[in-house]
């Protein structure tokens, strides 16, 4: 426990370590027009509102009506989204940091990227971590096969994020780790592989 604490400790300073201070950028949305993209902090916004109503409908699920059937359209939806996502963060590779994180009051320093990334992945883990605990034995290695897809493809975005922003995996790291076993779960801890931590 005081090994963790320690550990959490240097993990958080070399967390805080990191910002990309910069002038506040003049005026964003001509920045926008500028990049031709959505800076990180927009994209992983719209993630989040194109989601949420679809972990609702996954949370809102009965052992009774956690079938196959009615988890692959929601499971359907909430890939598109994540593509849309994984196609935005694309575009930016190879753009400035400081156009990477900008919002409309600034640039978001990595410790506040990494909330607004790891809200959206425990937004989709847990839900994903609940369906695990009501599905039946009928229906386990259908819906199994459907949530890992989903899973999968959060890792390829965690991964585009991760190789964008510089220091972000310290701050995240101590944030998902608890809804990671949900990859372990589904058999794809593999892919998780570029956290560098063993699940
Ligand atoms: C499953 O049943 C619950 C409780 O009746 C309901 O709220 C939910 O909308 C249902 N979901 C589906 C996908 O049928």
């Amino acid at each position: 426990m005081v090994a963790f604490r320690a550990f959490s400790l240097v993990a958080a300073l070399a967390c805080a370590a990191f910002s990309f201070a910069a002038p506040v950028t003049p005026a964003y949305n001509a920045l926008e027009a500028r990049c031709g993209c959505s800076p990180l902090p927009a994209v992983i916004a719209t993630l989040e509102t194109s989601v949420t109503p679809l972990v609702y409908e996954l949370h809102y699920m009965t052992k009774d009506n956690c079938t196959a059937a009615a988890v692959t359209p929601i499971v359907a939806d909430i890939k598109v989204a994540v593509n849309v996502a994984i196609a935005d963060v694309k575009v930016l590779a190879g753009v400035g940091i400081e156009t990477v994180l900008a919002t409309s009051t600034g640039v978001l320093a990595v410790v506040d990227v990494a909330k607004i990334v790891a809200g959206v992945i425990c937004l989709i883990f847990n839900a994903v971590g609940y369906i695990l605990t009501i599905v039946v034995a009928a229906e386990r290695d259908a819906v199994c096969a459907l949530l890992a897809e989903v899973i999968v493809l959060v890792g390829t975005l965690l991964q585009l994020i991760l190789s964008l922003v510089g220091g972000l995996l310290v701050c995240l790291l101590p944030l998902i780790t608890n809804v990671l076993y949900v990859a372990v779960r589904l058999n794809v801890a593999g892919v998780f592989a570029f956290l560098g931590i063993s699940l």
